[in-house]
């Protein structure tokens, strides 16, 4: 495993990240496997949110890590829109500490490496606040590091004066999102903000298992969802040619994002053991391909 510098935070992080969103359902026998795969293969960034199995993400890592918390990085994001199952309409700047400190007594440890806002606010005054509260926790030192985990770039655009006091932007980014790289990454690394890839894998598109249900999964791919989602696939298939199998695929998505300096780690996100060593060893056989990459790149560029 490689480790790269995530930003001005200085914490040395593995180049695949695991995302926990799915422990709150998983069998705990399984989710112990993944642990022994995660400390086995040198992944020191784990993803997790108050959200995810409604905190029992968050207490499994506690639990399963125990005294070893203190050799990872954890992710933690908290949503000051939604309480108790529901979303709200107004951003609840007060309950922030009350969720922070939920999160680091499920995480069983004394403060939160990287805590994100899973939603951010929307409006300036709001935000301005939030600088200021977060600022606080560093210097109490309950939150070591903070940002936004967002989906798109103009959810965090809308705030480029606030960008010094940012430690760390989540973000989608895959062969067939590349949005970010277009009018993010190059203004988030002038600032030395750390940037997490998340959903490198298209939420599974780029496993190979969606080579079966295009059709189906184009139609779950909500806003992500591009033009000509079937037709990338297919290019895909058709660049890797006859020697295509269905691993290049993961491989090739691993790759395409890591090839990006910019991004300091890839989560990726699985309730499987087997599926997590398929990733580990795809990340392991990644081409170095910078023609594949480029060629992908100018592709995007071309179709938007
Ligand atoms: N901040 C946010 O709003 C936000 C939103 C989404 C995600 N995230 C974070 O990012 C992480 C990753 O996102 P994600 O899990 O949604 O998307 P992802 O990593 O792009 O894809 C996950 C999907 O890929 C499948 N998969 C993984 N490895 C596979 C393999 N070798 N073969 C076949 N299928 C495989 C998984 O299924 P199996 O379970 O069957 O392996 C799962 O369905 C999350 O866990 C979470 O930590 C954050």
């Amino acid at each position: 495993m490689n480790y790269r510098t995530l930003g001005k935070t200085n914490l040395e992080v593995s180049e695949i990240g695991l995302g926990t969103s799915y422990f709150g359902l998983m069998d705990e026998r399984l989710i112990k496997k993944i642990f022994n795969i995660v400390e086995m293969n040198g992944i020191n960034l784990l993803d997790t949110a108050e959200l995810y199995g409604n905190g029992l993400s968050e207490r499994l890592i506690g639990r399963f890590l125990n005294n070893r918390i203190d050799d990872m990085t954890i992710v933690t994001k908290v949503n000051a829109n939604f309480d108790s199952g529901q979303h709200r309409e107004n951003y609840i700047i007060p309950d922030l500490r009350n969720k922070i400190v939920g999160s680091v007594e499920r995480l069983n440890t004394d403060s939160i490496d990287i805590l994100l806002l899973h939603t951010p606010p929307t409006t300036t005054s709001q935000f301005k606040r939030i600088v200021a509260l977060m600022s606080e926790f560093k210097k109490e030192g309950i939150v070591k590091f903070w940002g936004i985990s967002a989906t798109t770039p103009d959810e965090v655009l809308p705030f480029p004066s606030f960008a010094n006091s940012i430690d760390v932007i989540e973000m989608t980014y895959n062969i067939i999102y590349q949005e970010p790289r277009i009018s993010l990454f190059e203004k988030l690394k002038s600032f030395g903000i750390g940037i997490i890839a998340k959903e490198v894998l298209h939420k599974g598109a780029l496993t190979g298992i969606a080579l079966d249900h295009l059709s189906l999964l184009s139609q779950s791919l909500h806003k992500l969802q591009p033009k000509f989602f079937e037709e990338i696939l297919n290019d895909i298939k058709g660049y890797m040619g006859s020697e295509f199998r269905r691993e290049y695929l993961l491989r090739y998505a691993l790759g395409f994002v890591l090839s990006d300096t910019s991004i300091h780690t890839a989560l990726v996100g699985t309730s499987s053991p087997l599926h997590l060593l398929e990733c580990i060893n795809a990340y392991k056989e990644r081409p170095y391909d910078p023609d594949f990459y480029e060629r992908f790149r100018s592709w995007y560029q071309w179709q938007s």
